[in-house]
């Protein structure tokens, strides 16, 4: 069967080109879709019920979605409409800003259709509805098909709407969204796609990293691209380093069936870090248009120095969270939770040393961390600028004159910092390290849409900006596995994963490792 094609274009939106620009400060006009509809695969899992629904129930709330959109549900559970909308309303009830009448009117959008994945003629029932569904509510046909069931399933989910038709749209479109982790290497990364192209094409695939789809990621390329004076000093020259964080104080929660087979490589770095880095080091497209932003960002991953197996353990520190303390309370190691190996190595945090190799970035190094049970939750982008090139307030002076840095922070707290040095007001000649500083929402008036939201609400109006695209995907899984492949040799020459005390920063060779060259990491603890 030949992949069918993802032809109409939005009603409303020209969906190539981003949000509109609203007046500073004002809200900014969001695109609003032409009609269509949803399934989520996975209905009854841990996603649909934490980040779906609740998003889709928001939009609803702020009139973002789409006339006649309509949703449902599927999965191998036995759900009536009822028992799922019961479910769904006991996820939203402790929602801010959750209300009982704005439910009774989402509940009437919610259905639902038990399917076994991998055998086609039981999705008889879901075309079924989804096609009564279609023609009552007038969804035009369109429809987004939402895979947010555990990976395994996937290729059998494909392959039965393919062979049940549910690929084929008889007007307007259909997409599929793809959820992490889109393979578990570069081989099987490619192997799910052959599968879904049999079924779909590119154009209609939508791969979700929900980093790309939080505003202050994106806000790092109207940061760059909008402003004539960062980009001239965005560059070798100026730059001595650059640190992406991504700390988080939880474990791995129920999880650990999942992570056991990932680990933070796969979990965090393969899709967020690598995803936000190449937007922090792109080229400026000629025009701000989805395809040529994924043009800049792809060079990026194509110009990352490989990482060579060979001295990974340079390039690489890895640990594994003990016992501590976290969120105020007393948390297990990592060994002792639920459905993890007593004697497992799976790696709960990274810190990952990369180059990018061009003219921009040569020789700059780029330190990329994250872990689960570190000390605060926060993500941030640090741009580390040299230092002065002549201290000629030397012999007034006698403090070191440290750096200026450029803090992005992502979350949370979302700022833009520029440390600098001033005079300490009075008579002698001291220095003072300030902080110009912009809180993200400041003055903003509108409403702030959380990534799913935001990705959610592109897929229905046809813009592929926010989502990774496949030659991206292949080069990012490419470039790590060396490193997945070392941390995972049975050999000598397998890095060593250090425990760290859960609550703390990670292992105290991560420090090492960035100190050994200079430099320390920037924390941050709240605000
Ligand atoms: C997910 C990872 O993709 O991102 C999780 O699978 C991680 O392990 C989460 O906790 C972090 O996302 P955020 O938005 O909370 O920083």
């Amino acid at each position: 069967m030949s992949a069918p094609k993802d032809t109409a274009a939005p009603a409303i939106a020209p969906a190539k080109t981003g949000n509109v620009a609203g007046a500073t400060g004002e809200p900014c006009e969001e695109f609003g879709a032409g009609p269509c509809s949803m399934v989520i695969f996975g209905a009854s899992g841990d996603l649909a019920r934490r980040k779906l629904m609740p998003s889709l129930y928001r939009l609803f709330r702020h009139k973002l979605l789409p006339d006649g959109f309509f949703v449902i549900g599927s999965s191998r559970t036995k759900y009536s409409d009822d028992t799922f909308r019961k479910e769904i309303y006991s996820a939203l009830r402790s929602e801010a800003g959750f209300d009982e009448l704005e439910w009774i009117e989402f509940a009437k959008k919610i259905f639902y259709s038990p399917v076994v994945y991998g055998d086609p003629a039981s999705y008889s029932g879901l075309k079924k509805l989804l096609i009564e569904k279609d023609r009552a509510f007038s969804a035009n046909g369109s429809c987004i098909f939402y895979l947010a069931t555990p990976p395994s399933a996937y290729p059998e989910i494909v392959s039965s709407m393919g062979a049940y038709g549910l690929n084929d749209a008889l007007k307007g479109w259909r997409r599929l969204v793809v959820e992490k982790p889109y393979g578990r290497d570069l081989e099987s990364a490619r192997d799910l796609s052959s599968i879904i192209y049999k079924n779909f094409s590119e154009e209609s695939v939508y791969r979700i990293d929900h980093y790309l789809g939080k505003d202050t990621v994106q806000n790092i390329m109207m940061l760059r691209f909008a402003n004539s004076i960062f980009e001239p000093i965005w560059n070798r020259r100026y730059v001595d380093h650059i640190q992406i964080t991504v700390a988080e104080t939880i474990g791995v929660e129920k999880r650990a069936g999942y992570y056991e087979q990932s680990g933070i490589v796969r979990d965090m770095f393969q899709n967020h870090m690598l995803q936000v880095l190449s937007i922090v080091a792109m080229e400026p497209p000629s025009i701000f248009e989805s395809d040529l932003v994924s043009d800049e960002r792809v060079k990026v991953m194509r110009a990352l120095r490989p990482l060579s197996g060979a001295d990974i353990k340079d390039s690489l520190v890895a640990g594994q969270y003990a016992g501590g303390e976290s969120n105020g309370g007393v948390v297990k190691a990592y060994i002792e939770e639920d459905g993890v190996a007593p004697d497992s190595r799976t790696a709960t945090f990274a810190a990952l040393k990369v180059y990018i190799d061009n003219w921009r970035w040569q020789g700059v190094p780029i330190y990329m961390r994250s872990g689960k049970r570190m000390k605060s939750k926060f993500s941030q982008v640090k741009i580390q600028f040299r230092g002065i090139p002549h201290r000629m307030f030397r012999e007034t002076i006698k403090t070191e004159i440290g750096p200026n840095a450029l803090i992005l922070r992502i979350q949370p707290d979302e700022r833009v910092q520029l440390k600098f040095h001033t005079k300490s007001p009075g008579s002698r000649m001291c220095l003072r390290d300030v902080v110009m500083d912009f809180p993200y929402l400041e003055g903003y008036k509108g409403l702030a849409l959380d990534a799913y939201e935001r990705v959610l609400l592109d897929c229905m109006s046809g813009d592929k900006m926010l989502f990774v695209r496949s030659d991206g995907l292949e080069l990012s899984w490419a470039f790590l596995a060396p490193a997945i492949e070392a941390l995972e040799a049975k050999n000598d020459a397998a890095p060593d994963v250090h425990l760290y005390r859960a609550g703390t920063w990670g292992p105290a060779e991560a420090d090492g490792f960035i100190n050994r060259d200079g430099r320390r990491w920037g924390n941050y603890t709240g605000a």
